[in-house]
């Protein structure tokens, strides 16, 4: 519903371009957002608290929240209510900012979601200095657990009573976006996230550098996409600046590696991804606290793109479907241990370290299933299969958790795979060892789960997400699957050995 709604605002924004003067546009900052790079601003966002906050300071025609709405309650795990607080000083924008509130009112409203949008037709800054002059006794509930923007882009007079203000208040930036992001950030709660486009040019120079220590210093920067083209971000409105999108969480622990992907212009699917350390996009003891965005030197780095693998799921006759095994559907075929007859019943429980355990005497879930006519159809034959994880938790180092089914380990003829589980296989049947372990190496790649984050904010992986991901052709399967023997190697290990079979393509 809202998806026909971008169109809408992508037309709005067309008109609205239309109808005013880029120099009147330019004078407030005004470039709005097309629906495209809104959509894959919202994807950025990880899947978050039950009771949402969105800030969206300079909302314009509000397309910013309303992807972001649209994004999180299309979730699986979605909010149980959201609150949008939109700042816009504009008022020939405003009726259509009042309009989108109205849409995302409704489409919560007909998924059950509780919805409450206000504009405030204010100055955000001031309204914002004034939150946060008083933050001390901010009530927690008035935080923000999301900000999404695209703020106005304008120098700052340094001579304006507004600059003398934000002075005051440590604020020292030379250009309005990064106030307005700074400011934002400081509307956030712990663990509240932040995506915005804005210039880049706050990566380096003197200008900015006290944003960079106060960016760096509250947020945990997870995430940065660089427009390749100077002018394909905003193409049509004739922007000239140098964009980048970022992704960041308020807490202090910085993260191990920054995700950093490049596209020419909105053709995201085409992005490649980097896994960059962050001690490489700001380096250790820099007093200046750079932001390197040179992916072409990060090249040599020990991620690399996933992209260097062009074969696909069709192309390698392969397919992933999900467990057949509804646990709660089949209770009277269940045992907790074997008996004559059975055949095991694998969980996510039995994996470990990337091979199937079984069976598992913790007692907690049923370790097989009985093998007869009613059950023929929940079972497969034994064989090599590969299989993923259909939920991961937050904390866990990868969203994909992928273990192999060896059939010699566990003497069975058939084998129920339960329905937390996606399975590889090939047409229905098992894959040979070597692919079997290669893909299973591969699935637990750093650079695997770099390129499965791009794409989805939350901790569920399903088959349709499995099929999405570019994999290596059935021979370097064959040869990373060759290279690990019985056990799956540590995680260095396993991204050395992806390393070395993508670097050797470049040969
Ligand atoms: C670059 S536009 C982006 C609009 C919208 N976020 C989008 O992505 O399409 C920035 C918006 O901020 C508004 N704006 C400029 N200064 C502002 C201020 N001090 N407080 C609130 N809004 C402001 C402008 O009118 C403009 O609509």
């Amino acid at each position: 519903m809202i998806t026909q709604y971008m169109h809408t605002l992508d037309h709005i924004r067309k008109s609205f371009n239309g109808a005013t003067s880029r120099a009147d546009r330019s004078e407030i900052g005004q470039f709005l957002t097309p629906a495209a790079i809104a959509k894959f601003m919202s994807a950025m966002f990880e899947t978050g608290p039950q009771r949402v906050r969105i800030l969206d300071p300079g909302a314009g025609a509000g397309v910013l929240f309303a992807t972001c709405v649209e994004t999180l309650i299309s979730r699986t795990e979605r909010p149980q209510s959201i609150e949008v607080v939109a700042y816009e000083t504009d008022s020939t924008i405003l009726p259509y900012l009042e309009d989108t509130l109205r849409k995302c009112h409704s489409f919560c409203a007909s998924k059950g979601i509780e919805f409450h949008g206000t504009i405030k037709a204010d100055d955000f800054i001031s309204a914002a200095l004034a939150e946060v002059d008083g933050s001390l006794f901010l009530a927690p509930g008035k935080r923000f657990t999301h900000a999404v923007l695209n703020p106005p882009y304008k120098k700052i007079n340094s001579k304006t009573a507004m600059s003398r203000k934000l002075y005051l208040s440590g604020i020292e930036v030379a250009n309005l976006y990064a106030v307005f992001v700074w400011l934002s950030m400081s509307l956030l709660e712990r663990g509240g996230q932040i995506v915005a486009i804005t210039p880049r040019s706050f990566c380096n120079g003197p200008y900015f550098k006290k944003f960079r220590a106060a960016f760096l210093r509250m947020m945990s920067l997870k995430r940065i996409h660089i427009f390749e083209s100077r002018k394909k971000a905003f193409g049509d409105d004739n922007v000239l600046q140098e964009n980048v999108i970022y992704h960041a969480v308020r807490g202090l622990q910085k993260p191990k590696s920054v995700s950093i992907s490049v596209s020419e212009g909105l053709d995201f699917d085409k992005a490649s991804i980097l896994a960059v350390p962050y001690s490489q996009v700001v380096h250790p003891g820099d007093t200046d606290m750079f932001v390197h965005l040179d992916v072409k030197k990060t090249d040599t780095t020990p991620s690399k793109q996933v992209k260097c693998f062009t074969s696909s799921l069709g192309k390698l006759g392969l397919s992933v479907s999900t467990g057949r095994v509804v646990d709660f559907r089949a209770r009277e075929h269940l045992k907790q241990s074997p008996q004559q007859g059975d055949v095991p019943l694998i969980y996510p429980c039995h994996f470990a370290n990337g091979f199937i355990n079984w069976p598992v005497e913790s007692g907690k879930k049923p370790n097989a299933i009985t093998s007869d006519a009613e059950t023929s159809t929940l079972l497969v034959e034994a064989g090599f299969y590969v299989l993923t994880k259909r939920f991961s938790a937050k904390e866990q180092q990868r969203r994909i958790m992928a273990a192999v089914y060896d059939p010699a380990r566990i003497n069975s003829p058939y084998v129920g795979f339960e329905n937390h589980l996606n399975y590889y296989h090939q047409n229905g049947k098992g894959l040979p060892a070597d692919l079997a372990k290669g893909l299973a190496l591969y699935l637990n790649s750093t650079i695997v789960d770099q390129y499965f984050r791009l794409f989805s904010g939350h901790t569920q992986v399903n088959a349709t997400d499995l099929r999405k991901i570019p994999y290596p052709t059935r021979e370097q399967l064959t040869r990373l699957g060759a290279s690990i023997g019985e056990t799956m190697p540590d995680q260095e290990a396993i991204d050395s050995i992806v390393e070395k079979e993508c670097s050797s393509l470049d040969k």
